[in-house]
Formats: C-alpha cells, sequence, structure tokens
C-alpha cells in the first residue's frame, strides 16, 4: 500500500501565494492507511506557473518528511507547484503536489495619498500618571481625529482575467475591495510591524472579483497603528501623520498578455460614512453619510467628480512580502444576556472575556446614535467598570443610524476593543440578545493541541489560556489587547513554549522575529522590551523617554535568544536558529560588554577585592529592569519591604528586589541557548566557547549570590526557581536551595510567589527536585494567588495579575487578559497529560502520564509537525489503561513514574497502541 501525503506547506503555510524566502522550506505528513510502511526516499519536482520544469531534486534517500531543495530560488513575484513523490519500504511510491509563490522583491509602484488633514499627535510622551488616568477633559474625539479616507480607481480590462492579484499595502489600515466586493477575508492589514524599517504587503488572489469592462478598486484607509493611539502611552501618530496605500494589481488575460495596475492619476479620494476610527479609541460609522456604490462602476460619469485626485508619492521605505494568517474574525459570539445593573445601565454580557468588536443589528429613526462601551469585568456591586485607564484608552464606538425600516447592521471596521460586557447607550426600543454578536478577531492560527480530564477546572485553565493567545495574537504577539497592546517581548518568551503547543505559531512568530531583529539592528545590539518599539518610547533626547531608564531587561530582551530556540524545540526547523543565531550573538555579546562596564547601583568598586570586582565584572547586573515582575509578595504586602507601598511604588518592588539577580540569570540562559544553537547548527567551537562563558558567569554568579543556606539574594521563591532551573547553583549546595524552596512555597501557604519570569519554571523545578505532590498542589491551589483561584472567580481568560479580583469582588484596574501566566499548560501537557518533545519536532517523544496526580483520565493532544500526537488515559485504583497514537516519523517512549509497571514495551513506533500499567504491590501496600 503507497503512503499517505498529506498536509503539504510551504514555510508551514498551505499554498501561501507570497512568500519572502525564495528558497521555502516543504514540509508533508505520512499516512500509512493502516498498513506498516516507512517512508525511504523522497523526490520533489517544482514546476511554474504554465507547467515548465524549475526543478527537480531526484531521489533522496531520506525518511524524512522535510527539504529546503537546494539550488532552487524562486523568482520574485512568480508561483510555482511542487510535486511530491513519496517512496516507502515496500517499493510503492505515493504523489501530491501543492503549491506556493515568491513575494516581490522590488516594489514600482508609488503610493496614493488622498488629501487630508493630518493625524493629530497627542497623548502623554513619558510614563506619568497621565499615561494611566482617564482623560477627565479630553476634547471629544470627533474635534481630535479625522475621517479615514476612501480611495477609489477605475479601469478597463479588455477581458475578463484568467489571473489575477491584488498586492497591497498601506501606511495605516486599509480595506481593499473591487467591483463592491471585498478583495480577501483579511482585517486591519497589514498589521503593526516596525513600520520605519519594513512595511508588508499583502496578496490576495482576486480573479474572481474582476470582469470585461469597467471595474473599479476601492481601498478604505484608517489611521490603524501607523498613525492612531498606541502603546502604553496611548500616543498617535507615532510612525506618521498622512495615511497612503500602494498596490499593484497584477492580470493576466486569457491571450497570455498581462497588465499591471497601479495607483495612477485616476485615483480619486473622499471621505466616506467612518468619521473617525482609532485601534484604541473606537470607531464612529455615520450611516446618513454612506456614499452608495462607491467602489463599484457607475455609467455616470459625474457621480465622484466631487472626489479629489490622490497625490503619487515614491515609496522611500523597504516594503516585504506578508507572509502567514492574516487577522481575521474567527469566532463569533452570540450576546448571551442584556443586563440592567443597579445603577441602572442596560450591558450585553458575551460570557467571554476576548479581542474582537460587536456586529449590531438596529431598527430606529435616521440620525439616531447608539454607543457602545467595552469592558472586561463588572465590578463588586455589578456594575459597568472600564478596568483600563488611559489617555485615549476609550475604546467606545458610535453608530448614526440611517433609519432604513427594514433595520440596519453594523461592525467597525478598523478598531478593535478587549471586553466582555459592552454598556449600550442610546439604543432605540429594547435590545434583544440576539441583535448583538460579538465578532473575535485575531491572526487566523490554527488550533493544535486539546485537553480535557476528569478535572472541570483545569480544563477551563487551558480553555482560558487558548482565550488569552487567541486574544493576544493579534497583529503582533501582545501584552494585552486593551491597555497596552504592545508587543512586550518578555510577555512572548514566557508563554513562547505554550503557544506554540497551543496554535500553528511559526509564520506568525517567523514575521515578529524578523520585526525584533530590524529592532534591535536600530539599537546597537539591544533588543528592546517592545516590538515594535514605538517611537517616542525611544528617543533618547526626550527625558525619562518612554520607560525611564528600562531599555533591554532580563527576561525580555532574552527573547531574542528563548523563543527562537522555543520555536526549534516544536516545529523542528533549523531556520528559526539560522536566522536568529546572528541576533543571539550580537545580543550576548552586548551582555558581556555591559556586564564589564556597569556594576549593581549598591557597589562601589573601590572598595571591592580583585577578586569580587573581576567577578562583578562578568555579570550583567548593572543595569535596571523589571526583575521578577509581579511577583505576589511584593504587591500584597507579605514581604515587609511592601509596607505602606501602593501603586506604581509598589508594582516597582519586584524590581528593586530581583533586578540585580534577574539579570545575571538571564544572561545565563541566554548563552546556553545561544550555545545550543550555534551546536544545533553544527558549530561546535563558538557552542563550546560560549559554554566556557557561561561556566565562568555561573562561577561568578554562585560565588557573589548564592548562600552556603541555600539562600539568595532576596531569598525569594522566583530567585531560587530560577537558579535552579538555570542550574546557577553549585551542586554542593543544591539541595538547600530545594529545600529552601520548598520551605518558601511551604511558608506562603503553598501559594505561588513566582512573578512573570520565574513562574514557567515552578511545577517543573519541583518536579525534578523530587517534589512532584508540590508541584500538584500549587497546580490546584484555589486560594489566591493561584491558578484555579482565577478560574472560580469567573475568569474566562488568564489574569496580569493573580488578584486582580479580590475574595469580596472588589476589581483591580488591570488587564483580564494577559497569557503569561498561562504559561502553565506547556507543564500541564507535559507533566499531566505526559506528552512531551525530547528530540526537535517531537520525533522522539516522551510519554510521562501523571498517574499519581489529580486526574483520574486525561485525553489530550499536540500537532507536531509529522502528524497528531495524542494520549488517553484512565486510572483507576491500582491499575491503569493508555492509548497512544503516534504519526508516521515520531518514535515515543512511555515514562512512568515509579511504582508503576508497564505491561509491554516502553518503546512506541508510529500507530496506535493501548497500554496497560499497574501499580506494584509495594506501591499499592504503602
Ligand atoms: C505590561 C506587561 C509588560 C510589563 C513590563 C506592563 O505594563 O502589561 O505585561 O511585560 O509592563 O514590565
Amino acid at each position: 500500500m503507497p503512503l499517505l501525503l498529506t498536509d503539504l506547506r510551504a514555510d508551514h503555510l498551505t499554498d501561501p501565494l507570497a512568500l519572502r524566502r525564495t528558497t521555502p522550506r516543504l514540509t508533508w505528513r505520512l499516512g500509512a492507511d493502516g498498513t506498516a510502511c516507512a517512508a525511504t526516499a523522497h523526490r520533489i519536482r517544482i514546476t511554474g506557473a504554465h507547467g515548465d520544469e524549475a526543478h527537480d531534486t531526484g531521489w533522496i534517500e531520506t525518511s524524512d518528511a522535510a527539504l529546503e531543495p537546494e539550488g532552487f530560488a524562486g523568482e520574485p513575484g512568480a508561483e510555482y507547484r511542487w510535486h511530491l513523490a513519496v517512496r516507502g519500504d515496500d517499493g510503492s511510491v505515493a504523489e501530491a503536489s501543492a503549491g506556493f509563490g515568491i513575494g516581490l522583491a522590488d516594489w514600482d509602484a508609488p503610493w496614493a495619498e488622498p488629501v487630508q488633514e493630518r493625524v493629530l499627535t497627542e497623548g502623554p510622551l513619558t510614563l506619568g500618571p497621565e499615561a494611566f488616568a482617564p482623560a477627565e477633559d479630553a476634547t471629544p474625539p470627533g474635534e481630535r481625529l479625522h475621517p479615514p479616507r476612501y480611495l477609489r480607481q477605475e479601469f478597463e480590462l479588455p477581458a475578463a482575467p484568467v489571473s489575477a492579484r491584488l498586492r497591497i499595502t498601506s501606511q495605516g489600515v486599509h480595506q481593499p475591495s473591487l467591483n463592491g466586493l471585498p478583495a480577501g477575508d483579511g482585517l486591519l492589514a497589514p498589521g503593526y510591524e516596525s513600520y520605519q524599517h519594513e512595511i508588508s504587503v499583502m496578496t490576495h488572489d482576486v480573479t474572481a472579483l474582476l470582469r470585461e469592462g469597467a471595474n473599479v478598486l476601492g481601498v478604505i484607509l484608517g489611521d490603524g497603528w501607523y498613525a492612531g493611539r498606541i502603546s502604553i502611552l496611548g500616543r498617535s501618530a507615532q510612525y506618521g501623520d498622512l495615511l497612503r496605500a500602494t498596490w499593484r494589481l497584477e492580470v493576466e488575460l486569457p491571450d497570455g498578455t498581462r497588465r499591471v495596475i497601479r495607483p495612477d492619476a485616476a485615483v480619486r479620494s473622499s471621505r466616506g460614512a467612518i468619521d473617525w476610527s482609532d485601534i484604541f479609541i473606537g470607531e464612529r460609522h455615520d450611516a446618513t453619510a454612506a456614499v452608495q456604490g462607491w467602489d463599484a462602476p457607475t455609467d455616470d460619469a459625474e457621480a465622484f467628480a466631487g472626489w479629489t485626485p490622490c497625490a503619487l508619492v515614491p515609496v522611500d521605505v523597504p516594503l516585504v512580502p506578508f507572509v502567514g494568517e492574516p487577522i481575521r474574525r474567527v469566532r463569533e459570539l452570540p450576546a448571551q444576556s442584556i443586563l440592567t445593573t443597579p445603577a441602572g445601565e442596560t450591558v450585553i454580557d458575551f460570557g467571554q472575556v476576548m479581542a474582537g468588536r460587536v456586529r449590531m443589528r438596529v431598527r430606529g429613526e435616521r440620525g439616531t446614535v447608539v454607543r457602545l462601551e467595552h469592558a472586561e469585568v463588572l465590578d463588586a456591586e455589578g456594575d459597568f467598570l472600564n478596568n483600563i485607564l488611559g489617555v485615549n484608552k476609550d475604546q467606545a464606538d458610535e453608530y448614526v443610524l440611517a433609519g432604513d425600516e427594514a433595520g440596519e447592521e453594523w461592525e467597525p471596521l478598523f478598531t478593535f476593543h478587549g471586553f466582555r460586557y459592552v454598556k449600550l447607550i442610546g439604543y432605540p426600543g429594547s435590545p434583544a440578545p440576539e441583535d448583538f454578536t460579538a465578532a473575535v478577531i485575531a491572526n487566523d492560527l490554527e488550533q493544535t493541541a486539546s485537553f480535557s480530564s476528569s478535572h472541570a477546572r483545569l480544563d477551563r485553565l487551558v480553555e482560558n489560556t487558548v482565550w488569552s493567545q487567541r486574544s493576544n495574537f493579534l497583529a503582533v504577539p501582545t501584552d494585552c489587547p486593551q491597555r497596552e497592546r504592545a508587543g512586550w517581548t518578555g510577555d512572548l518568551q514566557i508563554f513562547a513554549p505554550t503557544a506554540a503547543t497551543l496554535m500553528g505559531v511559526a509564520a506568525f512568530l517567523d514575521r515578529w522575529l524578523a520585526n525584533v531583529r530590524v529592532d534591535q539592528a536600530a539599537h546597537d545590539g539591544v533588543v528592546p522590551i517592545i516590538v515594535p518599539m514605538p517611537p517616542a518610547m525611544d528617543d533618547p533626547d526626550l527625558p525619562n523617554a518612554g520607560l525611564g531608564d528600562i531599555r533591554d531587561a532580563a527576561g525580555w530582551s532574552d527573547a531574542i535568544t528563548i523563543a527562537p530556540w522555543e520555536l526549534y524545540r516544536h516545529y523542528g526547523d533549523p531556520r528559526f536558529l539560522r536566522d536568529n543565531l546572528d541576533a543571539m550573538r550580537i545580543w550576548v555579546e552586548h551582555q558581556t560588554a555591559v556586564a564589564a562596564s556597569t556594576l549593581p547601583a549598591g557597589l562601589d568598586p573601590a572598595t571591592l577585592s580583585e577578586e569580587r570586582l573581576a567577578r562583578q565584572r562578568l555579570l550583567w547586573n548593572g543595569r535596571m529592569n523589571f526583575g521578577d515582575w509581579l511577583a505576589p509578595s511584593t504587591l500584597d504586602g507579605s514581604r515587609p519591604e511592601a509596607d505602606g507601598l501602593d501603586g506604581f511604588a509598589a508594582i516597582m518592588l519586584a524590581p528593586q528586589l530581583t533586578a540585580e539577580l534577574t539579570g545575571p540569570l538571564f544572561q545565563i540562559r541566554s548563552l546556553d541557548l545561544y550555545a545550543a544553537s550555534a551546536e544545533a547548527l553544527g558549530d561546535t567551537a563558538t557552542a563550546a566557547q560560549v559554554r566556557a562563558q557561561a561556566t565562568a558567569v555561573r562561577a561568578a554568579f554562585a560565588a557573589e549570590y548564592v548562600g552556603d543556606d541555600g539562600r539568595i539574594g532576596p531569598d525569594m521563591q522566583g530567585i531560587a526557581v530560577l537558579a535552579l532551573a538555570f542550574d546557577a547553583v553549585p551542586a554542593e549546595v543544591r539541595p538547600r536551595v530545594v529545600e529552601r524552596l520548598v520551605e518558601l512555597v511551604h511558608e506562603a501557604g503553598i501559594h505561588l510567589d513566582t512573578g512573570f519570569v520565574s513562574v514557567p519554571f515552578l511545577l517543573d523545578v519541583l518536579w525534578d527536585e523530587g517534589h512532584p505532590d508540590l508541584a500538584r498542589a500549587l497546580l490546584i491551589q484555589d486560594t489566591a494567588p493561584s491558578w484555579l483561584y482565577e478560574v472560580d472567580h469567573g475568569a474566562t481568560t488568564i489574569w496580569e495579575a493573580w488578584r486582580a479580583v479580590h475574595e469580596d469582588g472588589t476589581v483591580e484596574r488591570m488587564s483580564m487578559n494577559h497569557y503569561a501566566f498561562g504559561c502553565v499548560v506547556d507543564w500541564m501537557m507535559r507533566r499531566l497529560a505526559g506528552i512531551e518533545a525530547v528530540e526537535p519536532g517531537y520525533r522522539r517523544t516522551r510519554i510521562a502520564p501523571d498517574l499519581d496526580g489529580v486526574l483520574d483520565h486525561c485525553r489530550a493532544h499536540v500537532d507536531a509537525p509529522a502528524g497528531r500526537i495524542a494520549v488517553d488515559w484512565r486510572r483507576d485504583g491500582a491499575t491503569a489503561e493508555l492509548t497512544v497514537e503516534l504519526p508516521l516519523g515520531v518514535g515515543a517512549d512511555v515514562d512512568l513514574a515509579p511504582g508503576w509497571i508497564l505491561d509491554g514495551s516502553a518503546a512506541l513506533s508510529p500507530g496506535i497502541h493501548t497500554l496497560r500499567a499497574r501499580r506494584t504491590e509495594e506501591s499499592t501496600a504503602s
């Protein structure tokens, strides 16, 4: 029986139209149709658009299901098909084919720049209290914001095309249409990126939208991230204050001739029905001002005479192909209920915290204004509470009714909100739940894992994490979808292993890492704490620019070593390492140089012994950073130093106590991962040299900070966890550090006292150091701070702080949708469900169900590159049954806890296995 070939992908995508790399990585999955068959060789032929042969790899003897065809480089703008043949060990040959295209390398079209008012530059420049204060005297948005521009280009075609591609991008966000129909189903294109360095071009197949004769290309242009209010400060016009779009509509006609339509003198623009639109502030749509048929052909020569011609401006920034899943509506949630709150307000509850916007049906008099305000929580009394503070962070949409008797429907175009509840103001008649739908928007990533068990609250925790990922994998990986919406590098690295398990993030993070590299290059090797780094927070000439002295940070900037490594581990794609290796090197060299030239604030070189000075000069500990950010005991007053602190001062206590230690600990982490990456790519000499440096840093750290009694620095859980996880304590002291960590956990009443950067490692460290029961107890702890406290207090996403909602229902003005603490899902998949990659790409997998833990059964899967790895296990007293499903190309070892015996072999080959296990008599007796 031949093999079955499925999931043919180029650069992790199905039939992508415009890749950035000219030599894509081609991958596929193998199925065996029930027969035992293994792949022994493959061959790939690549053909051009007209079937012409472009490349032939010949037969390659290998069982791999991935290839970067050596010697093939696609032509910019060309499209190809690849034809895969795989030979099985029974001699049979299977065949399948798929497509890919290469995006343009050079751009030859101008910007179309409509006549427009410039975007007002507003918002605070520094992170003072005003950045978090509601703008009490803010001028109404209508007086501050300008209307989006509507662009219209008429053109003639002698015949309906056989093929047409629209390549389009903008400074601002754009929505393209052809002859009145949307071109593609993407939203908020081209997304958010380091626009000053490069801007992505979207590619759409628009063959079906064009016709013989008159055609019209329409483009709506809004402020978006480019010109609108963004990031922690809510400041506008960060990248520019004029909106522009450029496009190439490439048409192939039936006679084989080609035409390219670019912006030209025919492009005219006007304002339309949208009065204003801003990512943060919201959108106002005046349906009384709608221009019917604005993007469709017309016989009325005068219809658009009042529209003004656009200026044609040279494109002066590199344009690159957008590769990956666009932002789309990924879910639609019906309103669950409409409440009248104690304060008498009408509030719609969608039952789920999310990122998106509301689609509303309404019928009423022309000119009626309906306003929708968004928030994630209700307060302790059950009243609507805007939990996001900050100038320009209104999160409110308005709709002016046209007065259509049949009713009208509206959803904003260029904004989104972080919300569960919507306050409805001015709705005519009595609102009914069926008139409101939440459109959840996100980059449309496939979900690649599941977890369902006998523990409903743990299942909900996983579900909440998926929702926080869905809400924050939106344009770039963000901290939260309401208050900041910023690409905080720390949040992403913390969550990266979970992110890669739960969703197909390869293309999304590949794109973001390209932004990290260009932002790093623009910062002399410093990896910024936010990518894209908004220019206003980044101007050294400003007093206290953005975040004061913190430009790079331990556990934030180290995303450049951690994220590529985690992606390599998950996808087995060495390009994540190859593409980022140089950036890793530059980053660790920067750390080394800063270490050699700075000392912690309290240290005076004159009073240090030579030996100590030499040690301190190895440690990256002389700069302020965020430390173990939000460590609970620094916020809840349980530490003596926290006495009397509140607000910002309390938040900054964790950095003050821990930054000197998280610096060198993450320095060790980055050195280790840089060394491992070099080694994985075959550069053993670099790996050895970097490892030697890591050894020296470890020794210096231990001598400077690790006490013989096992206490480290401020003696907090998080620091002990990181020191153990990153192997920064000498072997002889290790047992005492573990003992001290265990004591600290008990002193905290079996609660977490780990902040952002240490929490991903807490449960693994306890487990690996012989305290699995304590790890399990922390996982199912349900008083704060703990994961299940959130679940029990109504969380539908992961909160920014463990006590964002207090026992008495009091709500902190914090984000309810921060994925960082959801990092525990990676641990649950590995240690509870029991699926863990041992070799990159899961080629070797460990199956280690937690038969001694809190679950009676668990069913979970991870979609590895080779295919689905699934477990389904059930424990019944002293026996357990386990079903494991492995795709071709994946081998696994079953690894049960001591006290359990497996009936049969622990080494599993591809296929479905049903296994039994029982407790040993000794373990049953004890
Ligand atoms: C963000 C975080 C971020 C942090 C830096 C916050 O305001 O929401 O998630 O990583 O600042 O410490």
